[in-house]
Parts: structure tokens; sequence; C-alpha cells
């Protein structure tokens, strides 16, 4: 596996999901550094914040990956989609997990706390952690994407 760090961050309704998937990824892989971006508990913050600091992360290294939780993993995925450099993908199944990494390297995904159990939650992190990206047909479209980001 080539990822070196996975960032995580939540707000207050993915607190809970977001203390039990850092014990989980730290047992499961102890060569990667995996950096816990808060929240802190269940008192009420606001998850742009988060997901600036998660997405900004990612964007700057290279190999890694940022898992970000919410009630829904909406808000999370519209505000880490706004950092340059930053795809990221609202997961609710393997096959999403599977695809967001083959079709469109997604480097972040995003969890919804409130309906979510842990361990379904676990497995779609596993299978984003573990696919690799297809390119071919899929680099170009990606690229077309970057050319969104660069000023008009
Ligand atoms: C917080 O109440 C909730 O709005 C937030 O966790 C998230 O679901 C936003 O998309």
């Amino acid at each position: 596996m080539s990822v070196c760090s996975i960032y995580i961050g939540s707000d207050h309704a993915g607190f809970d999901l977001k203390q039990e998937i850092v014990q989980r990824l730290r047992a499961e892989f102890p060569k990667v550094n995996v950096i816990d971006h808060g929240c802190a508990s269940t008192e009420s913050v606001d998850y742009p914040a988060y997901a600036q600091k998660v997405a900004q992360s990612v964007a700057q290294e290279t190999n890694s990956r940022g898992i970000l939780i919410c009630g829904t993993g909406i808000g999370m995925c519209i505000a880490a989609n706004k950092v340059r450099g930053i795809r990221a993908a609202s997961i609710w199944n393997l096959e999403s997990a599977q695809l967001c990494r083959e079709h469109n390297d997604c480097n972040v995904i995003c969890l919804a706390g409130r309906f979510l159990k842990p361990n379904e939650a676990w497995s779609f992190i596993l299978q984003f952690i573990k696919t690799s990206f297809l390119g071919g047909r899929h680099l170009q479209r990606i690229k077309m994407i970057d050319d969104l980001e660069k000023p008009e």
C-alpha cells in the first residue's frame, strides 16, 4: 500500500464514529501516519473548519488520503471540494468506495456519522484505501477537472 498518511476530521455529528475509526486505522496500519484533525467532543462545531484542515493537509502531501465525517457526509464533501487538488466523494456503499478510486482518483471520502454503523464505515474505508486509480480513459477526465481549478 502506497498511502503514507491518513488525515481524518469530523464535526460533532461524526465525532463518535471518528474516534472508533482512528483506533481501527492505527491498529490496522501501524506504519501509516494517522493524523486526527478534530473535532474533540460532541459539542457543536462548524464542519467546514474541519473539512478545510483535512483537505489542505491532503492537498499538500502526495500519497496521503483524507476521511471526513459529519451527519450526512454532504457538507464535508461540498467544503473539501473547494480546496484545490481535492477530489472528495460522499460514500454510501462498497461500490462507490471502489469506483471513487478507480474512476475519479478521489483523495478524500466523506461519510455519514448519523447513518452508518462502524463496521459499514470501516468496510468503505478499507476499500477506499486499498483501491488504485485505473488511469487510462479516466486520466483525461481528471485533467479536465483540474482545468476547472485554473483561473479563467
Ligand atoms: C450538523 O447538524 C450537520 O448539519 C452536519 O453534521 C452535516 O450533516 C452537514 O452536512
